[in-house]
């Protein structure tokens, strides 16, 4: 993942269709062997992703997980949704993000911000209900391709969902300190709405960490 993270930067600046072709060679193996951590730091199970038997006991994911390595200014970070669960919509301010899905099927809306909307609590649905899965190339989205904010579910109730997004600038570092926030439609809009009325959620999500051991 941090070689990853490198190849990212070769050249010194971030090509989203590099990285892309770079995950499309991605497999679930390869994330290797997890820790797997609950958010209060306790150490859980070890993960050999190596195994796919590790995702037949979908009891076994009770949270959220995510995974991150940094550089400077890319992260690379994989997350890990268990059966029936959410990533509520949140927002990729003035980042770009390549996201590649490794094991089960990504049910993802994208917006973006209303740019009539001077208060910045309108955002635009820019794709509805689109699921991506293993044999999906990645995908990119940011401020051109579009889709700044998305909500990510998992829909399916016997397998974890996987995927990789490789994020550039990456949160909560300098000179940006860009940070993440967490939204609710306070009005959605029902009947081919494109429109739609954000709120800003709480608590922040709190997620489970894996930490690689390979
Ligand atoms: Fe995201």
């Amino acid at each position: 993942m941090l070689e990853l993270a490198k190849l990212c930067l070769k050249e010194g600046r971030i090509r989203p269709q590099d990285i892309g072709r770079a995950l499309d060679g991605l497999q679930l193996k390869d994330l290797g062997r997890c820790h797997h951590y609950s958010v209060r730091g306790d150490w859980l199970q070890t993960l050999d992703f190596r195994d796919r038997s590790v995702l037949l006991h979908p009891g076994r994911f009770p949270r959220i997980a995510s995974a991150t390595y940094f550089e400077n200014r890319v992260a690379c970070c994989a997350f890990l949704l268990p059966p029936g669960s959410v990533l509520p919509l949140h927002d990729h301010p003035t980042q770009v993000v390549v996201q590649k899905v490794l094991c089960g099927t990504a049910t993802i809306t994208s917006y973006d911000w209303d740019r009539d909307d001077p208060r910045s609590s309108r955002a635009v649905v820019v794709d509805s209900k689109v699921k991506y899965g293993p044999d999906t190339p990645a995908s990119s989205f940011g401020p051109v391709n579009g889709g700044v904010l998305h909500e990510i579910r998992n829909d399916c109730q016997s397998e974890p969902l996987i995927f990789i997004d490789i994020i550039s600038p990456p949160y909560h570092k300098p000179p940006q300190f860009i940070s993440c926030t967490y939204y609710t439609l306070a009005r959605p809009r029902e009947n081919n709405a494109t429109v739609v009325e954000l709120d800003v959620a709480h608590p922040i999500v709190e997620m489970d960490t894996l930490l690689p051991l390979d």
